[in-house]
């Protein structure tokens, strides 16, 4: 596989803390090929060798934001026990219902755009239903939970110009950690 040559931007910028526009179809050639590097990125920035090779960090979400592309849309390539992956491509989703309970990353959230340790607690729904549409402009209806919820959330969070640290209370960042469950 070849390392699609992607800019991620970094914490610091600006762009990440703008909105993204909603995006309109047909999709564009350059956005269609983004989707794919990104997926392939994500993919290889997993697999133990490519990353080593690339000296990436491991990831599994990307929105379009995070290359300075400012519109609504994000994918993820969830890794599955057997090694395979599987993917998402998630355009102008909105979030249709939640649960109530609430989970977190225990070992802490991470993100391409944040180079740094950031320690505390980011308050998740543990299930979502997230109306989007696919590639080609069609509705579809995702029902996430658990890891992949809070990838959905973490990504839908970038398109509306927020990082997972500005969830974080700095003052006290394990706040209602006993109302959470861990995963
Ligand atoms: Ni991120």
């Amino acid at each position: 596989m070849e390392l699609p040559n992607l800019k991620i931007l970094e914490e610091n910028d600006k762009r990440l803390r703008q909105i993204s526009k909603p995006v309109t179809f047909p999709l564009s050639a350059s956005d269609q090929k983004t989707i794919n590097d990104m997926l392939v990125y994500l993919q290889m920035s997993q697999i133990d060798e490519e990353r080593e090779k690339y000296n990436l960090r491991a990831g599994w979400g990307m929105s379009a934001v995070q290359l300075g592309i400012m519109k609504r849309y994000f994918v993820i390539a969830e890794e599955k026990e057997d090694k395979t992956f599987k993917n998402y491509i998630v355009i102008n989703p909105e979030i249709v219902s939640y649960s109530e309970e609430l989970i977190y990353v225990g070992e802490g959230e991470g993100c391409l755009s944040v180079n740094r340790d950031v320690k505390g607690i980011v308050p998740r729904y543990a299930r979502m239903t997230v109306k989007a549409q696919d590639m080609n402009g069609k509705e579809i209806t995702l029902r996430v939970r658990e890891d992949v919820s809070i990838a959905f959330q973490h990504e839908i969070d970038h398109l509306n110009g927020i990082l997972f640290v500005d969830r974080i209370d700095p003052k006290n960042p394990y706040k209602n950690q006993e109302k959470m469950r861990e995963i």
